[in-house]
């Protein structure tokens, strides 16, 4: 399949079928292209946290809570497993942190393109994913020994959909968010 085709339909889930379990081995392929994506200076700067036994789940599901009981995700407790991004230290080279004073300029960047590569490989396995961007970092540590300082940026749920929902892309059109050779 063309690339741009995938980007097309692929959608957030946000319907799973919870007695349909994502194997360890699909899990581990979505993964692997988290890790294979290139980050600035090759730092690499996550850990990927999988998240698939009922009690973690449980406990993600508590963190992914925020304030008096908000979420990203009510449908949540449907999802068959899913993966925290945690983002890490960036060993980045001495010139990006003598001109940006900031260890840290690449590495949100570094985890959105980690993240998309995941939901693009879930995709062309026949899974469903969302991101969920809110997140509870107190729990996340408490929960998951996550050490402090390491903030969980993202999370990934994946699952198989309960229904296929016709993919609506709604999008900027092409005119207001590109232009060439100079700001318009
Ligand atoms: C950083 C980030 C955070 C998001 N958080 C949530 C969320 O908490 N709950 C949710 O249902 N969708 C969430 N989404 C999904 C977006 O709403 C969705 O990607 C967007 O509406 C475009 O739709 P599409 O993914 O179906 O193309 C998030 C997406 C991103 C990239």
């Amino acid at each position: 399949m063309d690339f741009l085709d995938i980007m097309n339909q692929r959608k957030s889930c946000r319907a799973y079928d919870p007695g349909k379990q994502v194997s360890r081995e699909d899990l581990l392929k979505i993964v692997e292209a988290g890790r294979l994506t290139p980050s600035g200076c090759n730092s690499q700067p996550w850990k990927f946290i999988v998240v698939d036994s009922p009690e973690a789940k449980e406990k993600l599901c508590d963190a992914i809570v925020v304030g008096n009981g908000v979420t990203g995700a009510p449908w949540r407790h449907q999802v068959s497993a899913f993966i925290i991004f945690v983002e890490q230290k960036a060993d980045v080279k001495q010139v990006v942190i003598d001109h940006y004073h900031d260890t840290q300029r690449f590495a949100q960047g570094d985890i959105g393109a980690a993240c998309m590569n995941m939901c693009h490989e879930a995709f062309s396995l026949g899974l469903s994913t969302c991101v969920i961007g809110m997140n509870d970092q107190a729990k996340m540590e408490q929960y998951f020994g996550i050490p402090h300082g390491n903030e969980a940026r993202l999370v990934l749920a994946i699952g198989y959909a309960a229904e296929d929902i016709p993919v609506r892309k709604i999008r900027k059109p092409l005119e207001e968010v590109c232009c060439f050779n100079e700001w318009k």
